[in-house]
């Protein structure tokens, strides 16, 4: 068996590469303020910038930095290297401590933008296939039972916003997130009079950390960030477990590209729906990244403890996967076709207007109760005689409730047409189709005011 390396051990060079570019705008920033409270002179301030920047285009062009400890070190090494031991000043009145904490910060507030987006575009697609399908019924469930008619655009747009949720979670964590720890040094601050709020400023943050303390062991932001993005996760799980029940041949509600899906190497016929599934499985991974996250704060006394380096595995993986997810999503979900005969056929067994006949009856002055009954009983005798509601007589139905007669009257059968019972459904957030309109419209309005 190999020794462990021991360097490679402690260190984060391995998995903390991508920071590079947050790390080293961060320096600039850093080097700026120290020129501008006269710590350093400009023109030594002028070189270090220059270094940093030559390192950045060199980075972006793919050339990597030699191994270190980890990236901190890596940058500040390489500058040295271009421009001599001058480069040794960028570290005044600064520490790897705050410099990480900062680094990360600004490394997920992209990632949280780069989520925002990807959230916003799933609305959209959500509204255009709403849009689409408009006069399409399906059954509503509960229970996974068929229970009432509602419009598959409604449907669609329950998770449009789901997704205004999750978006609205990530603006909110955005916020605490961006503030900034740069200046809080090791932990006690810095006896050089620097300016944490013009780096903070010129950095984009909205604040600085109160607390120099809190400023370099707070991780509240990643673990946020983590279950944003696992809420987010959980919400697409449930729209594949949807995807997949409805591409069973029993149901058969959707078709969706042959790219998402894929067949069995010894069942022919079989059309696997791989990609929903795969979305369902990373969940498992993502909330398990947020358990890390957790475990490895949790107990930790103040200040920093070099267990936070183990923040960034999970927190990475987390942001990786739910950028994968989302595209996945929103290219699948962008071609989904439903397919309306199925969505229509599925509803003739279910008995999917009995609720209505109680309402019926209820309107007539039954208690909803006694109501409630007489349909049961009205649907076990279709049972045992297959028959669908439709088919029963008027004079079948009055049998039911000879306490009032007639209790139904031809209107009934308008009462029981699904087009009919959807159209009925007009209270606000319903599934009628202006209410479903209505809902439309008010998430495209807010989808058109940024921040929202
Ligand atoms: N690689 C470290 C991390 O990711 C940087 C901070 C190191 N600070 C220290 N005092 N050893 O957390």
């Amino acid at each position: 068996m190999n020794k462990v390396d021991f360097e490679q051990f402690i260190g984060s060079f391995s998995f903390d590469g991508r920071l590079a570019q947050a790390d080293i705008t961060g320096s600039i920033a850093h080097v700026q303020m120290l020129v501008k409270t006269r710590i350093i002179k400009s023109g030594e301030g002028k070189k270090i910038i220059s270094g940093l920047q030559s390192i950045l285009r060199d980075l972006k062009k793919g050339k990597n930095l030699p191994k270190e400890e980890d990236i901190h070190y890596a940058v500040e090494k390489e500058l040295i290297r271009r421009i001599g031991q001058l480069g040794g000043k960028m570290h005044t009145a600064r520490s790897r401590n705050d410099q990480v904490a900062m680094d990360l910060r600004l490394y997920l507030r992209k990632e949280t933008d780069n989520c925002i987006n990807l959230i916003e575009e799933f609305q959209r697609i959500l509204i255009k296939k709403a849009e689409e399908n408009i006069n399409v019924i399906m059954p509503g469930f509960t229970h996974l039972q068929p229970a009432q008619p509602v419009l598959v655009s409604h449907h669609l747009m329950a998770y449009a916003w789901m997704m205004q949720r999750d978006k609205e979670r990530f603006y909110d964590c955005r916020k605490r997130m961006n503030i900034s720890p740069l200046g809080s040094a090791a932990l006690a601050g810095t006896s050089f009079k620097i300016d944490r709020h013009y780096t903070a400023r010129l950095l984009g943050f909205d604040g600085v950390c109160e607390n120099s303390l809190d400023g370099v062991s707070d991780r509240d932001f990643a673990v946020e960030f983590t279950f944003c993005v696992s809420m987010l996760a959980l919400h697409l799980t449930r729209f594949c477990e949807e995807i997949i029940l409805w591409m069973n041949p029993e149901f058969a509600y959707i078709k969706i590209a042959d790219k998402f899906t894929s067949g069995s190497s010894i069942m022919p016929q079989k059309r696997n729906p791989d990609c929903a599934e795969v979305i369902r499985g990373k969940s498992g991974r993502i909330f398990g990244d947020l358990t890390a996250l957790l475990t490895i704060i949790k107990a930790l006394p103040l200040t920093y403890n070099r267990d936070l380096q183990e923040d960034k595995p999970p927190v990475f993986d987390a942001c990786d996967n739910i950028k994968m997810c989302m595209e996945v999503m929103n290219e699948m979900a962008a071609g989904m076709k439903f397919v309306k005969e199925n969505t229509l056929k599925s509803m003739e067994k279910g008995f999917i207007a009995a609720t209505e006949i109680a309402d019926y009856l209820a309107r007539r002055g039954v208690p909803f109760r006694e109501a409630h009954g007489v349909v049961k009983q009205i649907v076990l005798y279709c049972v045992k005689n297959s028959k669908t509601l439709n088919e029963l007589t008027l004079h079948e139905y009055n049998k039911f409730y000879p306490k009032l007669y007639p209790a139904f009257k031809t209107d009934i059968y308008k009462y029981i047409d699904l087009k009919n019972i959807v159209e009925m459904k007009t209270s606000y957030g319903a599934t009628s189709r202006r209410s479903v309109e209505k809902q439309i419209n008010s998430m495209k309005n807010l989808l058109n005011r940024k921040g929202k």
